[in-house]
């Protein structure tokens, strides 16, 4: 088993180029199976995430293909099966997102219970719901969601919650619906702009992406095209963290500025600078500058992305004073706690907010990412510990970020991957 073996307490310096978004990719490459036709999906970020959609949908007839390291090209005109590979689903959340493709596509869907990061329960009951509104019946048997339609005619609902899997998943199932279908109180997030911007380069009418009333007119069907992903915001969002915490100067090209402002904010809050041009910015902390306290709450987008709630915890273990994070989205998300602890963080749970008291000093011990998010601020935290920091379970952190060890030792981070049973302890581990 993979580990990262990380020597803390240098600053970073230099570049990196952001992947194609993580949740974007992981909407698109299933959105695929609703065109008969022919997907290049350019700038698709090598994760694991992405390998492991790519060998369920082959499994469904799909034919998949490399043309280049980062452009997919995906045919589905020869998919015929509605049934998921059961295993294969569990591994990961953004599976649920077949439910909405499949039905859309042959009024039927067989799809496990999707897997992914499972620091809370995550219901997928408005996502039924919507479905149910276009005249689908759903059930749940013995862990499989069975979604048959004789026809899906297009619906007005309004979403308890602007979730982003329930938005996407609905406008999957309502692209091919007859008539119109308006979702009020939608997902904004730039994820869910980005899959509707692909399914609309395939010709299906979507309007008001990225608003709150999403309206999506239904068409007969969708033709094959070229489709380039958005850069990912939360991994833009991570760097930024790492600069700040560890110090030093740090540009982060092919970003978005716009999908930044909410984690900028914050990140020029905590005493570090964002400087912002067209497609690319800096974020620089000296060393001596000390880091400040932040209170930071999770919300939807535009709001602080909860994507973000682990990496600036551990930005904030070292700052001076207490820093308060609220979880609004999901009931538990803090996972990191005991793990940032063993390295001499101080931080209290209390419900969904995190009390971070800012210490000196954070010490390299052995810890495990218990899930994606919850493993980067481990990443974070060993950036700037003293001494050596093993992280184990890197299998979560690689379900997200592409080449991550390799845009860390770009910044001159002291990263090591070693293998489980080749270097078993921190003491030995020679760090390159
Ligand atoms: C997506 C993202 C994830 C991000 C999250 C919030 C993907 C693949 N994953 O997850 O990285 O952390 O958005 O920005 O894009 N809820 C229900 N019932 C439902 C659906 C959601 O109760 O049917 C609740 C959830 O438990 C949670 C909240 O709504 O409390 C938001 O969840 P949602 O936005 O749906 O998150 P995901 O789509 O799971």
């Amino acid at each position: 088993m993979k580990k990262y073996v990380i020597s803390g307490g240098k600053p970073l310096y230099g570049e990196v180029s952001l992947s194609g978004g993580k949740n974007a990719v992981v909407g698109i490459i299933p959105a695929t199976v609703l065109v008969k036709g022919v997907c290049i999906i350019e700038n698709v970020p090598n994760i694991n995430d992405v390998r492991e959609l790519y060998e369920i949908m082959e499994k469904m007839g799909a034919d998949i293909s490399y043309i280049d390291e980062k452009t997919l090209r995906v045919d589905c005109t020869n998919v015929v099966s509605y049934v998921a590979d059961y295993d294969a689903v569990r591994r990961l959340r953004a599976s649920y997102y077949l439910i909405g493709a499949l039905l859309g596509r042959f009024r039927h869907a067989r799809v496990g219970l999707p897997g992914g990061c499972s620091f809370v329960e995550r219901p997928i009951d408005y996502h039924i719901k919507g479905f149910e509104a276009l005249g689908a019946k759903v059930s749940i048997e013995h862990g499989i969601v069975i979604a048959d339609a004789e026809k899906l005619e297009g619906a007005s609902m309004n979403l308890d919650f602007p979730s982003v899997g329930a938005t996407v998943n609905i406008m999957l199932a309502a692209v091919l619906a007859d008539g119109l279908t308006v979702i009020e109180n939608a997902g904004k997030e730039p994820h869910i702009v980005d899959i509707a911007n692909f399914l609309n380069a395939m010709g299906a009418q979507i309007k008001g992406a990225g608003t709150d009333v999403i309206k999506i007119r239904g068409v007969s069907e969708l033709h094959g095209g070229r489709y380039e992903i958005i850069p990912d915001q939360i991994e833009a969002g991570t760097f930024m963290a790492a600069a700040a915490a560890a110090g030093g100067r740090v540009t982060i090209r092919n970003v978005i500025p716009k999908h930044l402002e909410s984690i900028s904010a914050k990140i020029e809050a905590s005493g570090a600078t964002v400087e912002e041009f067209d497609d690319y910015i800096i974020v620089s902390r000296d060393e001596n500058t000390p880091i400040k306290k932040v209170n930071v709450k999770t919300l939807p987008y535009p709001g602080f992305p909860t994507d973000m709630q682990s990496q600036m915890a551990a930005l904030l273990c070292r700052a001076q004073g207490t820093s308060i994070i609220t979880e609004t989205i999901f009931s538990y998300r803090f996972q990191y706690v005991d793990e940032l602890r063993r390295m001499g963080a101080n931080l209290t749970v209390d419900g969904n907010v995190c009390i971070v008291e800012g210490v000196e000093k954070l010490t390299g011990a052995a810890v495990k990412a218990e899930d994606l998010r919850a493993g980067i601020s481990l990443v974070i935290a060993a950036l700037v510990a003293e001494g050596i920091t093993e992280i184990s379970e890197v299998r979560f952190i690689e379900r997200g970020y592409e080449n991550l060890v390799d845009k860390l030792l770009s910044l001159g981070a002291n990263v090591k991957v070693v293998d489980d049973e080749a270097e078993p302890t921190v003491s030995e581990a020679k760090i390159s």
